[in-house]
């Protein structure tokens, strides 16, 4: 059987990434970011998951006004890396796991989630960021990638409970598939900031270090917030925490923190990231 072993959450700003790539990652406002991302680099060449669930969200790259799905769960071989104005990024292209997609779609949709299927499409910063804050710069990513995108462009997003929810039946259609493989979920997005209007800029490190508290002790509690709490208190673009839900919700209910890290200022966004290891083997496969 599949082993759901840990959980990974990052912020994804592009800067970030555009830091990597540029060679920047030493000077003195970037050292502080990529110091916290340091245990992450060690441990996972220990981990080595064979397969990441990286849920995320498209930035109207992949999806445009005329397609918006809530849920889109990426089913093809390759996703080719994504043009967001200047040039694709130059990471390796993402391998995928259709085998492991198709099972995920399998047992999800049956659990009553209405997942999109998706076989083409380029995947932009949320997902490849995070894959060069943790593996660093590489010729070819050592792991398989199933990218889970998820709708927090247009109003309205999934709730936090829908997505806590997810992640959930997530974890049991990773302990019923049959190879096996170790399997990691990833959500990547927040935490507070705000990128446009009167309040652009917004950072609250307060509801920021409860939310990372209340993840790994209590996630139920943080079902509750509402997408107007999440607007109010992180910001227009706090709302991408509802990927950290998915990610917690596939796991067991118990965790052991492994890395925590919270940093700002990273262009606009109070930068997060925890690693979770599941203290019961299986993810979440008996509720
Ligand atoms: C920034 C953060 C994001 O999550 C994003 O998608 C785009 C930009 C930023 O902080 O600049
Ligand atoms: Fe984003």
């Amino acid at each position: 059987m599949a082993d759901l072993f840990a959980g990974l959450s990052t912020s994804h700003v592009p800067a970030i990434g555009a830091a990597i790539d540029l060679g920047k990652t030493r000077e003195p406002y970037w050292q502080p970011v990529f110091q916290g991302y340091e245990f992450a680099k060690r441990w996972i060449d220990e981990a080595k998951p064979d397969v990441l669930i990286l849920v995320y969200n498209d930035h109207a790259t992949a999806f445009s006004q005329e397609l918006i799905p809530t849920f889109a769960l990426g089913c093809a071989a390759q996703f080719p890396i994504a043009d967001e104005g200047w040039g694709p990024r130059p990471v390796p292209v993402v391998e995928g796991h259709p085998e492991m997609a198709a099972h995920l779609a399998q047992s999800l949709i049956l659990e009553e989630f209405d997942m999109t299927i998706v076989n083409t499409m380029d995947v932009d910063h949320g997902l490849t960021v995070p894959l060069s804050l943790v593996y660093g710069q590489r010729q070819a990513w050592p792991c398989k990638v199933i990218p889970l995108a998820v709708n927090v462009i247009q109003y309205p997003p999934p709730t936090a409970n829908r997505c806590y929810r997810l992640g959930q039946a997530i974890g049991r259609a990773v302990a019923s598939y049959p190879e096996k493989l170790r399997v990691m979920v990833w959500g990547t997005g927040g935490m507070s900031h705000q990128l446009q209007g009167p309040r652009v800029g917004l950072i609250n490190k307060a509801f920021d270090q409860r939310f990372l508290d209340l993840l790994i002790d209590d996630p139920e509690a943080l079902t509750r917030i509402t997408p107007l709490e999440f607007l109010r208190e992180s910001g227009s673009e706090g709302i991408e925490l509802v990927m950290w839900l998915i990610m917690r919700g596939a796991l067991s209910a118990k965790v052991k923190t492994l890395q925590r890290f919270y940093h700002v200022p990273a262009s606009n966004t109070a930068v997060g990231h925890l690693i979770l290891e599941c203290q019961s083997p299986g993810g979440r496969a008996v509720q």
